[in-house]
């Protein structure tokens, strides 16, 4: 191979041995990557938290300290979209850092206003999505400081950004992201931690409290990977449908988008991920017993209002798939089709754990219905063009 710059003159790079062990390209016992990708996000999740947590501190590269910040711009493509608005909510509600999240397609062409102390972070599992490039390459005329969220240490986004956060979830092979959407979860919350520390909004003792929580992340999501079963069971009725509905509220509604997303992509059946509260301006008109409507309802502060939502569609005849924790199961689980039970209730990093469950009805379903799950039809592992 031979590099040339924009004057087609030759340029000499250094040679760097990337090292891709053997078990990052095989299958290791699983009939598709995505099973074993799923399979491992608590071992990659712990390794993220062993990065980036020692004890009770956060270490981060210099030069994020978010006294200095007024604002952050978060975007992505995708999956990696959906995890830039799970932390939109962390960071409004932790550190009281206003956030925006947008697609890259539509930030990078709307010329967005961003003030001068304000950052921007790219969130992108390959780091050459081709509009996440152009997105902070915009960015970075405008704002005081990028940060690239990526899996790829080697990648455009990461050398272009000023400051690189690896993901470190490892390859990943399926063209459908699991184990890198977790990850990018785990290190923005961590992020959002640091700025509400940072910012003053929680002292020490708060602080490591919540990264006790986070610490107890990998040891609940090995609990939820026993769900599979269930969701396999499942997936015979969803395979049947055409249409299906996901619901959540809060930072739960980023993760129905993400589960519509992961059905739509791997068993090509429509879905929707809508924020419970909306299903009244529109989704509504299409609930009969034929469309599914999964249920994202932990059992915390806004779980009644989600479970009246769900009630709005039993009233139609619509057929529920309701997941929850044991409380919520409890307390709202009359007249459901079926249920899913979740570890833990209310702590703040319920969206990591639903985000399981996700991946299994769609990876299920998939199998179900023979399309290839690894590879589904017109879709591309990395977009590197617009
Ligand atoms: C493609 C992939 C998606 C991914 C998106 C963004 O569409 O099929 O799984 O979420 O690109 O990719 P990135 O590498 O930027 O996270």
């Amino acid at each position: 191979m031979q590099i040339y710059d924009e004057e087609c003159q030759q340029v000499g790079r250094a040679e760097r041995r990337i090292d891709v062990g053997a078990t990052a390209i095989d299958k290791g016992g699983y009939r598709h990557f995505m099973a074993k990708e799923i399979a491992q996000q608590p071992s990659v999740i712990a390794d993220v938290l062993n990065h980036y947590v020692k004890g009770d501190r956060i270490v981060l590269p210099d030069g994020l300290d978010f006294r200095e910040v007024d604002r952050l711009s978060l975007v992505g493509c995708g999956t990696a979209h959906y995890a830039g608005h799970v932390a939109k909510y962390w960071f409004e509600a932790l550190a009281g850092l206003p956030c925006d999240i947008d697609v890259a397609s539509e930030f990078r062409y709307r010329e967005p206003p961003l003030s001068p102390q304000s950052w921007f972070i790219a969130i992108s599992q390959s780091g050459e999505t081709a509009d996440t490039l152009a997105a902070l390459h915009y960015a970075r005329d405008h704002v005081s400081r990028t940060v690239g969220l990526v899996n790829v240490g080697t990648s455009a986004i990461a050398r272009d950004s000023d400051i690189a956060l690896p993901t470190l979830a490892g390859i990943e092979v399926s063209v459908a992201s699991s184990k890198a959407f977790t990850c990018q979860l785990t290190v923005l919350a961590i992020l959002a931690l640091k700025a509400a520390h940072d910012r003053g909004r929680i002292g020490d003792a708060e602080l490591a409290g919540h990264l006790a929580e986070l610490r107890a992340v990998p040891g609940l999501l090995q609990q939820t990977l026993d769900l599979s079963d269930h969701c396999r069971a499942l997936s015979e009725w969803l395979s049947q449908a055409q249409d299906v509905l996901y619901l959540g509220r809060g930072a739960l509604f980023p993760v129905a988008m993400e589960g519509a997303l992961k059905l739509k992509e791997l068993s090509y059946i429509h879905a929707e991920g809508y924020a419970s509260g909306e299903l009244k301006h529109g989704p509504i008109a299409l609930i009969d017993r034929d469309v599914p409507v999964i249920v994202l309802a932990p059992y915390d502060h806004l779980f009644e209002k989600t479970i009246s939502n769900m009630q709005e569609v039993m009233a139609r005849h619509g057929q529920i798939l309701l997941l929850s924790d044991h409380e919520g199961i409890a307390a709202a689980n009359d007249g459901v089709y079926a249920t899913l039970t979740m570890p833990g209730g209310g702590n703040l990093f319920q969206p990591i754990l639903y985000a399981i469950p996700m991946q299994y009805l769609a990876y299920h379903t998939a199998v179900a219905k023979g399309t290839d799950v690894d590879q589904p039809r017109n879709l591309a592992k990395s977009v590197t063009v617009e």
